[in-house]
């Protein structure tokens, strides 16, 4: 499984979908760029979330706000005070840890040595010590089981200490006496850009309860195990929708998104057996009960979204800090006082998923090598990327058979009558074999080949990507076939 991860690394690399970032300079730990494939694929992914968010439910809207936020915020947030991890550091190597990764990690090995039970014992341990912020306990745990350092083989450890997550920066050009005022956070979350609108958007788009706001974009978190390619990441992008409910109706709407969530994950026709609800036992600082969605991925079973019950926690926060009020007047009649239920600090359910765990966890699941035997009987291989139509950076190649005889003139004429209804990909150099490889690779569902049968008699050879099936259809139906799974 280490290895198909590593080949979808480089896959992903090699066609265009991820770069390391900055990579003329031997690249940013934990930062990545997308390339050509990869940019389309994020945005279709983007764009199915958002789409299901705020176009599918009457009672979503959307917000953008800024990355920018006032420091206060993370104050009232409970960011500054608590968004720590507990470390810990190696004293021969200096390399520095999170202690649950270690502690993961470990427990990986120990699973992959068939010691299953010890595994699971181990991370229930730790869960346990991690709720109650057992440091010493935790300390012990990796000294009882020797954990060792995977740069120094050694298990010589500091203390565990708290570290926070976030990132700051300067905010104006000139810096006060005190430094301290032009610290600002680049935001860890975007669910804080939420809240504070909350009234905003509450009133201008004249919103009822419940209601959700939705929202795309960067977060940032001084990660210290920045490892596993994208899957953790110090500069990622979240797409959050924060639902304010009435106090008491919290738990159904909490079991409400897990649901909702989950099938929107198999919308995209992945097996459900890929995937499971995780049960947080240590509660975030804001959370009343919480859940992890996971995905299977080559690297094990690992969250992918985060659902949690957030309770009035964030907005009273703001109340508090700020002394503007964050009531909401409920007009609706409550059933066993007959009157209206009146004004009440909302309570929130939050889904979170993390785009770029999204889009390895396509990468993932489309992955695949082929062994394919060839009419004389031959055996070729193929990397094909099986991306779900909805989500593929392009839908169409249109691939002439030869540079010459009108077929490039009749492949323009189908790329200008389809480009502006999805994204197609023209191409004319080399064996049709490779050019189907190549789209093969970078997840193109249709290929359309333009040969010499086309201009007699109006017809097109249309191949499909999963099956490699090739069947002819008019060059005038084109069009309205790739349509049919969009
Ligand atoms: N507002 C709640 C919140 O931020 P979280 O569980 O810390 O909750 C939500 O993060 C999701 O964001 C995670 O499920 C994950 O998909 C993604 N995420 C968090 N940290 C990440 C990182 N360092 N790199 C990539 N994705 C990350």
């Amino acid at each position: 499984q280490e290895n198909r991860f590593q080949a979808i690394i480089a896959h992903a690399k090699e066609y265009g979908f991820v770069f390391p970032s900055s990579e003329i300079y031997d690249g940013l730990s934990a930062v990545y760029d997308y390339g050509p494939w990869g940019s389309e694929l994020k945005k279709n992914i983007r764009d199915y979330w958002w789409k299901s968010m705020t176009q599918m439910h009457e009672n979503i809207v959307g917000v953008d706000a800024a990355i920018f936020m006032h420091p206060t915020t993370w104050k009232a947030s409970g960011h500054v005070d608590n968004f720590s991890d507990p470390m810990i550091d190696n004293k021969d190597s200096k390399k520095r840890y999170r202690v649950d990764h270690l502690i993961e990690a470990y427990a990986d090995k120990l699973k992959e040595a068939g010691k299953e039970k010890e595994s699971e014992d181990l991370l229930s341990q730790m869960d346990v010590l991690l709720s109650k912020d057992n440091f010493a306990g935790l300390k012990q745990l990796i000294d009882d089981n020797k954990i060792s350092c995977s740069i120094s083989g050694t298990s010589n450890w500091t203390d565990i200490r708290q570290f926070n997550l976030m990132f700051k920066t300067e905010f104006g050009a000139i810096a006060s006496d005190n430094p301290e005022d032009s610290i600002i956070y680049l935001r860890p979350e975007t669910a804080q850009g939420i809240f504070v609108n909350f009234l905003n958007v509450q009133k201008t788009a004249r919103m009822k309860i419940p209601f959700g706001i939705a929202q795309t974009g960067k977060a940032f978190r001084n990660e210290i195990v920045a490892r596993q390619f994208i899957f953790r990441m110090r500069e990622f992008e979240q797409m959050e929708m924060q639902f304010f409910v009435r106090p008491g109706t919290e738990s159904k709407w909490y079991k409400y998104w897990k649901q909702e969530r989950l099938a929107w994950h198999l919308s995209l026709g992945t097996p459900a057996d890929k995937y499971r609800f995780h049960d947080h036992v240590k509660l975030a600082h804001y959370a009343k009960e919480a859940c992890d969605i996971e995905y299977e991925f080559p690297i094990g079973f690992k969250e992918v979204e985060g659902i949690h019950s957030r309770s009035d926690f964030d907005l009273s926060q703001h109340q508090l800090y700020s002394k503007k009020k964050q009531n909401y007047f409920d007009n609706d009649i409550d059933e066993k006082t007959g009157k209206p239920y009146g004004n009440y600090i909302p309570y929130v359910i939050e889904t979170s998923i993390g785009l770029d765990r999204m889009f390895l966890l396509i990468m993932s699941q489309a992955y695949d090598e082929e062994t394919i035997t060839k009419e004389d009987g031959s055996q070729d291989r193929r990397v094909v990327m099986r991306i779900p139509v909805k989500l593929a950076p392009n839908k169409l190649a249109i691939l002439p058979l030869v540079k010459r005889d009108g077929l490039p003139e009749l492949a323009r004429q189908l790329m200008d009558e389809c480009k502006p209804h999805f994204r197609c990909f023209y191409e004319e150099k080399d064996a049709i074999g490779k050019r189907y490889r190549r789209q093969d690779a970078i997840g193109t569902p249709f290929c359309v080949t333009i040969d010499h049968q086309t201009k007699e008699d109006g017809t097109v050879t249309i191949r499909e990507r999963d099956s490699m099936e090739q069947r002819r259809i008019k060059l005038s139906e084109v069009k309205q076939e790739i349509s049919k799974f969009l």
